[in-house]
């Protein structure tokens, strides 16, 4: 919301009250002096007029979850357990997931109540890399690699992917970088290329990695450089 918006709207203070306040210097973000009444300020941020605070600062949350096989990348569901339930409660305020995995994937999941930053990491305009460990059913070929790298076209979503890497392991083990993070998509990918996954392990997404040390159900917050680096 804007600065302008926040400081007016508090009781009798109007627009152009507002902007007198910021521009002769009272109003301050987090502690710092702002005189953009055009500002940008997140809920996260504390705002204060003359001292005395107009908005509290949420506390925003960013967790990495090692997911286990067996829970659907969901808040909420009838029918299976989901990823929410392997947070403690009192961090559920408003988290939601920044890039889903199938019920079946494991690996690196993150949680959070930030909207825009976990916009800025899923988003497929923003081609932040995702890497993922892959076992298949049959041998990956030199045609799956070469396919992968020109971009796979899908019909539904009439679009061709984002080219992508694939880095053999084993014959039928990979580690595949994708670009984007739509429904499915290494698993549609292998599928086009006549293979099928059997097994999906995410273990990077952009420069946050999963940790060695987090067994399959447990989670540990973001630290401030992993944040930062989206
Ligand atoms: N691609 C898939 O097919 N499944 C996932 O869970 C993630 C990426």
């Amino acid at each position: 919301m804007k600065l302008s918006r926040i400081v007016s709207n508090q009781n009798g203070v109007s627009r152009k009250r507002a902007n007198a306040l910021i521009a002769t210097g009272r109003v301050a973000i987090n502690g710092h002096l702002c005189r953009d009444a055009q500002q940008d300020v997140s809920e996260f941020c504390a705002v204060t007029v003359d001292g005395k605070t107009i908005q509290q600062a949420r506390p925003s949350r960013y967790l990495m979850l090692n997911k286990p096989a067996g829970y659907l990348s969901a808040t909420i569901d009838d029918t299976h357990p989901t990823v929410l339930e392997l947070i403690a409660p009192n961090l559920h305020d408003d988290l939601h997931i920044g890039g889903r995995l199938d019920r079946a994937s494991t690996g690196l999941l993150i949680l959070t109540n930030d909207g825009n930053w976990s916009r800025r990491l899923t988003e497929p305009v923003v081609k932040i890399p995702k890497v993922y460990r892959v076992t298949t059913e049959h041998p990956i070929t030199e045609e799956a690699h070469r396919r992968f790298a020109e971009g796979i076209w899908f019909e539904y979503e009439q679009l061709t992917t984002t080219p992508a890497q694939i880095e053999n392991i084993h014959e039928r083990e990979a580690r595949v970088t994708i670009y984007e993070g739509r429904y499915h998509q290494v698993k549609r990918m292998f599928h086009a290329v006549g293979n099928r996954v059997t097994s999906l392990h995410r273990e990077q997404m952009g420069k946050i990695q999963l940790c060695d040390t987090l067994p399959p159900g447990q989670y540990r917050p973001l630290t401030a450089e992993e944040i930062a680096s989206v």
